[in-house]
C-alpha cells in the first residue's frame, strides 16, 4: 500500500542539513581566488554627487579595484518593471516565469550623479579581504550638493500620483454614505517597514568568459537569471544563478537589487570571483521595505449594520526613481458584501530606496484600516464585532460576480471564537480584569487571494535507487525541498529517504518565484506532471525487447510503490533499469494555470482572534493569546503549513506593536539595525493556537492547496488594536501601537 504522505506532518527533509550547518547558504559560498566587494553608501538622502575621491582608498592595503560611475560600463536596464505593488498582476501575465525579469530597483548603478535616498551606492571597493574591503571603503571621501530631502510620507504635503490601474468602483459610494443613517470616517496610518531576514542579502559572482554565475540569497534565481542576461546582454543560458538555501526573504529577496549587479561588474572587471555581502545597515537602504501608508476610509451601514457603503482611498510611499504601487485596498471590495465600493491608490515620491513587495503586500496594510473601521462601526452600532461581520459576509465574490472556489470564512469565525471563548467577552470597555492587568479581547478577518504560475519540473528514477526531482525555484525557509519531496514519495512510493530533491538552481527548469504564497500550488502539478511522465517512461523501457515487460501493454502496467506490475509478477524500477540496462529515466512536465480562474474566485480566509493585557500601573502592553483559524483548503504539509502561519502572526505583533523604520528630517535611518529596530522576541510572544481547516480546493488545482506564506498576517496588527480599544478605550489607527499612545 502506497502510504498517503501529502496532508501529514512531515518533518523538513533539509531539518539535519539545517541543523548541522551544511546548508549551504549564498555567504557560505567560497571560490577560489575569490576577492570582496563592499558597498559606498551615500551619506545624504538628496541631492548631487559632484566628486567622488578614491585615492586614498585606492592606496590602503588589499585594494584590488574601486568600481564607481567614472569606470563603470554601459549596462542595458531591466525593461519589465510593473508598477505593481502585490505583484499579483506579474504573477497572473500570460508570459511565463520563465521569462520574467522584474528588478527591485530599475535605476542601474551609479546610472547618474543624483543621489535619491540615504544609502544609495556610490562606489565598490574591491579587496582581498573583506575587512580590507571595508577599511578601504571608509577612505572613499565624496563631496555631495545637498538637496532638502522629503524624509517620508508623514512630512509632505505631496498628496502624490494617482495609480489608475488600483482603482476600483462600484455602485454609487458616496451618494449611499450620504444618506446612511451610521458613518465612520478616519485616517490610519501604517509606518514603514523594512524586511527583517535573518540572512543578508549577498551576491557571489564569476565570469568565465562570457557565462556568469551568481550564488544570491533570492526568492526567484530565474527572474534573477533574465534580469542579469538583459542587463549585460548576454543570452539567459549563459547566467546561471544559484540559491540553494534562503535564510528567509519577505519579499525583499524577490527581484534583484543593485548589488548583484555592481558585484557581477566587479568581477569581471577585476577577472576573479567577487564576494559582496551587505551589512544590515545596507540591507535598510537598498533592499525595499514596505512603504509607509495613509489610508483613509469612510464606511456607512444601516442600524442593522449592513454595510451600504466603503470608500477606501490609500497612499504609499514611493522612491524619486521608481514608481512602485502598494495595493492597500485590493482586497476591501472582496472583502464583504456591499454594493457601493470605491477603492483608490496615490503613490508619493520620498527620499527612501524602492519599496518592494513585503509579507502580504499591500492587502495586509488594507485589512489594518479596513478592520479596525469594521469594529470602530460595530461599537457605533452597539453590535458585536463579529456579528456584524457575519451580517456582511460576501456569498459570492463581489467584484467578479464569480462564486468562491472555496470560502469557509463562517467555519474559521466559529472554530476560532469557540477555542477562544469569544461569548465570555464583555464587550465594555477595561471591564475584563486580572488582578493589575486590564485584558481586551479583539478579532479581525484574515484574507489572502490564491495565485498560481507556471513551473516546469523534472523527475528522475535513477538505478541507485533514488527518485530526484529537480525544480527551478527555491526553499526560502518555507518547506519547499519537503513538500515537493512528499509529494513525489506520494505518487512513487519509493520512501522519502530516497527521495533527492534539487531546487535554487536557475538550470533547472523552470520554477516560480517563492512568492505571493504562490508556489505550493504553482509547483506541485508540474512535479505531479514530471513524476507520471517519468512513470510512463518507465513503462516504455520495461515492455522494449529483453526488459523485464518485454512484449507487453504499457497500459496493463501499474506502478505502485516504486515497482512496476502486470498484476501476476511486480520489478522494482531498479531492477528494471539495471536489466536494460541504463543508468536512469527521467521524465518533465510543464503545468499552469487553465481556464478556472473564469469560473470561481480563488481566495483564503481566515479569523484572528487576540487577547492582550494592559497593565496601567507600569504602562505595560502584552499580547497574551492568539487564537487563529485559517483556511488554505490543504495543507500539503500541516506541520509547516501551520509555521508559516504562526510566523506570520509574530510579524503581524511587529506591525501592530513594534516595527517602525525611523528617519531624521534628513531622511537618514537611524535605527537601521537588530537593536533599535524592534521586532518582537521570544518574550512577546504568546501562545498561538492556530488550526487550520482542510477543505481541499479541487477547483484550484489536483492536490486541492492554495498556499499559505501571507494570509497570516493580515488582519493581525488590527485585531491588536481592536483589543487595546476593548482594554482601554484608546482607539489607536497609527501603526505600530505605541506606549505613548496609551498613557493618559
Ligand atoms: Mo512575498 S512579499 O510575495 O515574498
Amino acid at each position: 500500500m502506497t502510504e498517503t504522505i501529502i496532508g501529514h506532518r512531515t518533518t523538513r527533509v533539509d531539518g539535519e542539513l539545517k541543523l548541522t550547518g551544511k546548508a549551504d547558504y549564498t555567504s557560505d559560498h567560497n571560490l577560489p581566488n575569490q576577492a570582496y566587494g563592499y558597498p559606498v553608501p551615500s551619506t545624504i538622502a538628496c541631492g548631487k554627487l559632484l566628486e567622488l575621491d578614491i585615492d586614498e582608498a585606492r592606496q590602503a592595503p588589499g585594494v584590488i579595484e574601486i568600481v564607481h560611475r567614472g569606470n563603470f560600463p554601459q549596462l542595458q536596464p531591466s525593461d519589465n518593471n510593473p508598477a505593481c505593488g502585490t505583484a499579483a498582476r506579474l504573477y497572473r501575465s500570460p508570459s511565463t516565469m520563465a521569462e520574467q525579469n522584474k528588478v527591485g530597483e530599475v535605476r542601474l548603478p551609479f546610472e547618474d550623479d543624483g543621489i535619491h535616498y540615504e544609502g544609495q551606492y556610490i562606489a565598490l571597493v574591491v579587496a582581498d579581504t573583506f575587512e580590507h574591503a571595508r577599511a578601504a571603503a571608509r577612505l572613499v571621501k565624496a563631496r555631495y550638493e545637498v538637496h532638502e530631502a522629503v524624509p517620508g510620507l508623514f512630512s509632505t504635503d505631496d498628496e502624490g500620483e494617482e495609480a489608475g490601474d488600483e482603482a476600483v468602483s462600484r455602485g454609487d459610494p458616496a451618494g449611499a454614505y450620504e444618506t446612511a443613517p451610521v458613518k465612520l470616517d478616519q485616517t490610519y496610518t501604517i509606518a514603514m517597514e523594512t524586511h527583517m531576514a535573518m540572512e543578508m542579502h549577498a551576491s557571489i559572482a564569476t565570469w568565465e568568459d562570457d557565462r556568469l554565475t551568481i550564488y544570491e540569497s533570492t526568492q526567484g534565481v530565474v527572474f534573477q537569471r533574465n534580469a542579469l542576461a538583459q542587463i549585460f546582454g548576454i543570452p539567459p543560458e549563459k547566467v546561471t544563478v544559484i540559491a540553494h538555501y534562503i535564510g528567509s526573504g519577505f519579499g525583499s529577496k524577490l527581484f534583484m537589487w543593485p548589488h548583484a549587479v555592481m558585484t557581477a561588474v566587479a568581477s569581471r572587471m577585476v577577472g576573479r570571483p567577487v564576494k559582496t555581502v551587505l551589512s544590515r545597515q545596507q540591507n535598510f537602504c537598498n533592499a525595499g521595505n514596505r512603504p509607509a501608508s495613509r489610508q483613509h476610509v469612510r464606511m456607512a451601514a444601516d442600524r442593522d449594520g449592513k454595510l451600504l457603503s466603503i470608500r477606501h482611498d490609500s497612499q504609499n510611499e514611493t522612491s524619486f526613481i521608481d514608481s512602485y504601487t502598494e495595493s492597500i485596498g485590493s482586497g476591501t471590495p472582496r472583502a464583504y458584501a456591499c454594493d457601493n465600493v470605491s477603492v483608490s491608490q496615490r503613490r508619493v515620491q520620498v527620499n527612501h530606496g524602492t519599496p518592494t513587495s513585503m509579507r502580504a503586500p499591500g492587502e495586509v496594510s488594507g485589512s489594518v484600516a479596513l478592520e479596525i473601521a469594521m469594529d470602530e462601526l460595530a461599537i457605533e452600532l452597539g453590535m458585536d464585532p463579529l456579528e456584524l461581520r457575519r451580517k456582511n459576509f460576501a456569498e459570492r465574490d463581489p467584484t467578479a460576480d464569480l462564486p468562491w472556489s472555496g470560502n469557509h470564512l463562517r467555519e474559521c469565525w466559529d472554530d476560532a471564537s469557540r477555542r477562544f471563548g469569544w461569548e465570555k467577552r464583555n464587550p465594555e470597555i477595561g471591564s475584563m480584569r486580572d488582578g493589575h492587568e486590564i485584558i481586551g479581547w479583539g478579532m479581525a478577518d484574515a484574507t489572502w487571494e490564491a495565485m498560481r504560475s507556471h513551473c516546469k519540473a523534472r523527475v528522475e528514477l535513477r538505478a541507485d535507487g533514488k527518485v530526484q526531482v529537480a525544480c527551478g525555484t527555491q526553499d526560502i525557509g518555507t518547506g519547499t525541498y519537503t513538500i515537493v519531496a512528499q509529494t513525489a514519495a506520494e505518487l512513487t512510493g519509493v520512501p522519502l529517504s530516497r527521495i533527492e530533491v534539487k531546487l535554487g538552481d536557475s538550470m533547472l527548469p523552470a520554477g516560480p518565484l517563492s512568492g505571493g504564497s504562490m508556489a505550493t500550488a504553482t509547483v506541485l502539478p508540474a512535479v505531479a506532471g514530471a513524476t507520471r511522465d517519468v512513470i510512463e517512461q518507465l513503462k516504455q523501457i520495461a515492455i522494449a525487447d529483453g526488459a523485464p515487460f518485454a512484449g507487453k501493454e504499457a497500459d496493463s502496467l501499474e506502478f505502485k510503490n516504486g515497482e512496476l506490475s502486470d498484476g501476476s509478477r511486480s520489478v522494482s524500477f531498479v531492477d528494471i533499469l539495471n536489466a536494460v540496462p541504463r543508468g536512469m529515466v527521467e521524465g518533465e512536465a510543464s503545468a499552469a494555470p487553465g481556464d478556472e480562474q473564469d469560473k470561481f474566485s480563488f481566495r483564503s480566509f481566515g479569523a484572528h482572534f487576540v487577547e492582550i493585557r494592559w497593565d496601567p500601573g507600569i504602562s505595560r502592553l502584552r499580547v497574551s493569546r492568539v487564537v487563529s483559524t485559517i483556511d488554505i483548503g490543504r495543507a500539503i504539509n500541516p506541520l509547516t503549513a501551520k509555521n508559516q502561519v504562526e510566523g506570520a502572526i509574530v510579524m503581524g505583533m511587529g506591525m501592530g506593536m513594534f516595527e517602525e523604520t525611523e528617519y531624521d528630517p534628513a531622511g537618514n535611518i537611524y535605527n537601521n539595525n537588530y537593536a533599535d529596530y524592534v521586532v518582537p522576541v521570544h518574550a512577546d510572544i504568546p501562545d498561538i493556537e492556530v488550526e487550520l481547516l482542510d477543505n481541499p480546493d479541487y477547483n484550484f488545482n489536483e492536490f486541492g492547496a492554495r498556499g499559505v506564506g501571507e494570509i497570516g498576517i493580515t488582519g493581525m496588527a488590527a485585531a491588536i488594536s481592536n483589543a487595546v480599544y476593548h482594554a482601554t478605550g484608546k482607539r489607536i489607527r497609527d501603526m505600530p501601537i505605541k506606549i505613548a499612545d496609551l498613557i493618559d
